[in-house]
C-alpha cells in the first residue's frame, strides 16, 4: 500500500484532481487522502464542486481561508506541515498554481516527502502574476512534474529540470470535462437563464491584474456593456470581483443585456459554456475548455501560460480597448469548431496514475 495525498484548495483544483482520485480509487492499492487546504470555502466556490464532481468529503480541511499572499501561504504551510507529521505520505500530489500549491509543495519538500506537480511547466513569463511565482517555485521543488503540453516540457528543459522528473500526461481538467459533459448538457442551464443556444456570451474575470485596477476594470465593464447591446452577456461574478465592482459602484450593471449572477457550479457553468457563442475571460481553465468545446474565447490578458490554446485552439488575447471589436469579429465568424491538442483526450489521469505507480515501484 502506498499512501498518497491529493491536495485541493481553490475552484479550478477540484476538476484537476477528481479524475486522478477516481482513477487511483478504481485501481486500489493506494491509501488516498483528499486534503483540502480551505483556500476557497464558500459553498459555491468549494462544496458545490465536490457535489458536481461526486468527490467524497475531504479527509482533512486545513481551513486556511483568505488573507494576504504571505498570510494565506503561511497558514497553509503551517497547517499542512502539521498534517504531514501526523499522516506522512509516500507522495503528495499538488495541482495548478494557486498559493496552496506552493505552500504544500514547500511543506512536503522540507520534510523529505516527494511532491508530484499536476499541470507542471506552464509559464506566462509574467512575474507580476502571483501564479507565475507559484508555478516556478513548485516546479523547482517537485520530484515529479506532470505536464499538459509540449511547451511545458520545453519550459522545464530550459530551466534545467532533469528530463527524468518530467512526464507529459496531458490535461486532467479536460478529463473532467469529457466525463461530465453529458450530465452538463442535460441540465440545459441556458434554458433556465432564458438564453438561446449559440446566441449569448459568458464572462468570467477574477485576476488581480484586471479587477484590482479600477481604471482597467471600468474599461472592461464598458466593453461588456457595449457587447451586451448585440447579444445577452451572462457574467457569473467571482467573490473577489464582486467586491471590486461594488467598490466602484458598478455592481448594479444591468445595462443592455449584461447580466450579473453569483458564481455557478461546474455542471451549470459547463452547460452554459458549451452552447455559448463566445467566452470572455481571464481564467486559465476556460482557455482550455473553450478550445475543446469549440467556443470562441477572448482572454483579457497581455500573455498566457497556455499558448497552445491560441496556436491550436480558439483563444485570442485581447486588451480592454480592443475587446468589443474582437468580440464582434469572433461573433461574425460563426462557430469556432472544436480542437483537441495532443493528449487532451480524457485519459490524462490514467497516464498520471501509471506514472505514479511506476515511480512508487508498484
Ligand atoms: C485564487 C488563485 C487563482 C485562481 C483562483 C480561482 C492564488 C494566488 N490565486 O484566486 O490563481 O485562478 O483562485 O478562483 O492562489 N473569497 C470568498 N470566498 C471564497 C474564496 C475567496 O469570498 O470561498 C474572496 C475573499 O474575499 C478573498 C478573495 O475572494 O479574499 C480572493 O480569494 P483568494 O483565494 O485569495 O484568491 P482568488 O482571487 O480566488
Amino acid at each position: 500500500m502506498s499512501r498518497v495525498h491529493l491536495v485541493v484548495a481553490a475552484r479550478p483544483n477540484f476538476m484537476k484532481i477528481a479524475p486522478l482520485w477516481n482513477e487511483l480509487s478504481r485501481r486500489g492499492g493506494h491509501e488516498l487522502r483528499l486534503v483540502h487546504t480551505g483556500q476557497h470555502y464558500d459553498y459555491c466556490m468549494s462544496r458545490l464542486f465536490f457535489e458536481d464532481l461526486r468527490l467524497p468529503d475531504p479527509d482533512v480541511n486545513l481551513q486556511a481561508g483568505s488573507g494576504s499572499h504571505a498570510a494565506q501561504t503561511a497558514a497553509v504551510l503551517t497547517a499542512y506541515e502539521g498534517y504531514l507529521l501526523e499522516d506522512r505520505p509516500d507522495l503528495a500530489v499538488v495541482p495548478g498554481d494557486v498559493n496552496s500549491t506552493l505552500a504544500c509543495s514547500l511543506a512536503a519538500a522540507k520534510l523529505g516527502v516527494p511532491v508530484a506537480h499536476l499541470e507542471a511547466g506552464l509559464r506566462s513569463f509574467d512575474e507580476s502574476m502571483p501564479e507565475e511565482i507559484n508555478r516556478r517555485l513548485t516546479d523547482s521543488l517537485a520530484a515529479v512534474l506532470w505536464t499538459p503540453s509540449p511547451d511545458a516540457d520545453e519550459n522545464l528543459a530550459r530551466e534545467g529540470i532533469a528530463p527524468g522528473r518530467v512526464t507529459r500526461v496531458g490535461n486532467c481538467m479536460i478529463d473532467s470535462l469529457k466525463a461530465m459533459l453529458p450530465a452538463a448538457q442535460a441540465r440545459r442551464n441556458w434554458e433556465q437563464q432564458d438564453l438561446k443556444p449559440g446566441d449569448y456570451a459568458v464572462v468570467t474575470l477574477h485576476r488581480p491584474g484586471n479587477v484590482d485596477d479600477p481604471a482597467r476594470l471600468r474599461k472592461i465593464v464598458d466593453a461588456l456593456a457595449g457587447l451586451a447591446g448585440d447579444l445577452p452577456v451572462l457574467w457569473p461574478v467571482h467573490p473577489r470581483t464582486r467586491d471590486k465592482l461594488a467598490a466602484l459602484g458598478l455592481d448594479g450593471q444591468g445595462r443592455n443585456g449584461l447580466r450579473l449572477t453569483g458564481p455557478l457550479g461546474y455542471l451549470d457553468f459547463l452547460s452554459l459554456l458549451g452552447e455559448a457563442a463566445l467566452a470572455v475571460t481571464d481564467s486559465g481553465g476556460l482557455q482550455e475548455e473553450t478550445t475543446v468545446l469549440g467556443v470562441h474565447c477572448l482572454t483579457v490578458r497581455p500573455n498566457t501560460e497556455r499558448p497552445i490554446t491560441c496556436t491550436e485552439g480558439t483563444n485570442r488575447l485581447v486588451e480592454p480597448e480592443g475587446l468589443l471589436a474582437a468580440a464582434r469579429l469572433a461573433l461574425s465568424r460563426g462557430r469556432a469548431g472544436a480542437r483537441e491538442p495532443e493528449l487532451w483526450d480524457g485519459r490524462a489521469a490514467v497516464r498520471a496514475a501509471d506514472d505514479l505507480e511506476a515511480r512508487l515501484g508498484r
